[in-house]
């Protein structure tokens, strides 16, 4: 699938922004851990989360779907599935599913795609193996023997809260207590979903600790907006919003806001509105009105709260007047696409001045953009980055293999229509 995008004047209105794909993940794969069934509304229609849901479909949980709400019904005990479960694109499946796997005493091949076939799997295979699975494939495929596992004290090399996540579901079944040091924060969704189901959780700076539990709570959650769908928007609104857009129903969790942080240093007003709590987590509609001039700094601590938002942030970066810089973020190498690689490319094919460096980019601003074919090489982030350089491109930008898109938003080209003026 192609998408044409062409320069917008400007860009207004309002958009309900889609749920949140981490949350959506999570409220599947805790469902089918929990002790009765869990009623989630609203979650992610994504083909990454429909790749959670029918792998843990194929390990005996049910699930009965009504269009807006979802329950979640755990097997008594999982089944042995006949065939390797399939992750398709999603790393998130894959990583929190085999911290699941990981305490059953079970052997189970999970596969992906071309891009996730290419995704590191070390990182949550050590910790696994040292709590006692047998887990092999440093790139997917990934089997895991399953057994009586013992908690560890581990020290992971990377702010992953898919490495985090991985290892806390790995530790609800261990022998005693297992804690994960991160070298800085990642989301914690996981940490506040299983604390409210009744697991003993305890965080203290940049470690998580959990207790063994057996019992969690089944629960009901209605499922927030993605910031970082919500992100795309928030660019196109700082570079063209002339009257307000308002993005509905934003997951404003503090571990996620990074993109807020930055719109601030660039001097972009995002006005919340109806501050409120759904689910443990926090959620505002966000309010953006055009004004993005002074370039941006993103490292350390920020990088992991951005993560995933960060090939949006560059096409912003090109916009701004001076040098934008962005390290620490060598872990973008290793998601969906080489997303250094990409973003600097495609960036350089529409006239922008961007340096690749090992662990980010260096970006001169402000360039005028021109359109240009971009092929979003099977990553979803990068369709949707390169559709809001096309709004202030000139011509027209066409981006090619468009369809990994459907994995984190299914409506992305409806929204974007709705709120162009051109
Ligand atoms: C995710 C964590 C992040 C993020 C990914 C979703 C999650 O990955 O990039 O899109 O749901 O836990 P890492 O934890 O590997 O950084």
């Amino acid at each position: 699938m192609k998408l044409v995008v062409t320069r917008a004047q400007a860009v207004s209105g309002e958009i309900v922004i889609p749920s949140d794909k981490s949350l959506t993940h999570r409220s599947y794969l805790l469902g089918a851990i929990a002790n009765g069934p869990s009623r989630i509304e609203n979650p992610l229609r994504g083909e990454d989360c429909e790749s959670t849901r029918h792998c843990l479909e194929q390990l005996g949980t049910r699930f009965e779907d009504d269009g807006t709400f979802v329950t979640v019904i755990p097997a008594t005990e999982w089944s042995q599935p006949t065939e390797p479960l399939d992750c398709g694109n999603s790393g998130t499946t894959m990583r929190l599913l085999s911290g699941l796997l990981a305490s059953r005493p079970r052997t189970v091949t999970m596969k992906g795609d071309a891009s996730l076939s290419r995704r590191p799997m070390k990182r949550i295979a050590k910790p696994l193996n040292e709590m006692g699975a047998v887990v092999t494939g440093e790139t997917p495929p990934l089997t895991i023997q399953g057994g009586q596992l013992h908690g560890i004290t581990y020290h992971s090399e990377v702010a992953s809260a898919q490495v985090k996540s991985c290892v806390l579901l790995a530790g609800l079944r261990a022998e005693g207590k297992t804690v994960l040091h991160e070298p800085t924060k990642s989301r914690d969704h996981t940490e506040r979903m299983l604390t409210a189901m009744g697991a003993s959780i305890t965080v203290d700076g940049n470690a998580v600790a959990i207790e063994p539990s057996f019992d969690l709570k089944p629960f009901e959650m209605r499922v927030p907006g993605d910031i970082s769908s919500a992100a795309f928007w928030l660019v196109a609104g700082a570079l063209l919003a002339e009257q307000p857009l308002t993005l509905i129903g934003v997951n404003v969790n503090p571990t996620r806001t990074g993109i807020l942080d930055v719109l601030n240093q660039v001097g972009a007003t995002v006005v919340h509105r109806n501050p409120r709590e759904e689910n443990g987590e926090p959620v505002a509609d966000l309010e953006i009105t055009r004004d993005a001039t002074k370039p941006f700094v993103i490292e350390g601590s920020l990088v992991p709260r951005l993560i995933d938002e960060i090939p949006v942030l560059a096409v912003l970066a090109t916009q701004l007047n001076g040098e934008t810089i962005i390290r620490d973020a060598r872990e973008l190498r290793v998601k969906e696409t080489d997303r250094i690689g990409v973003v600097s490319a495609g960036l350089r094919a529409m006239g922008a001045n961007v340096e690749a460096t090992e662990d980010g980019f260096v970006i001169q601003g402000p360039t005028p953009l021109k359109g240009a074919t971009i092929d979003a090489s099977g990553d979803h982030r990068i369709g949707m980055a390169f559709a809001i350089a096309g709004l202030v491109a000139d011509g027209h930008t066409v981006i090619e293999n468009a369809d990994s898109i459907q994995t984190s938003y299914p409506n992305f080209e409806s929204h974007l229509r709705s709120i162009v003026k051109s």
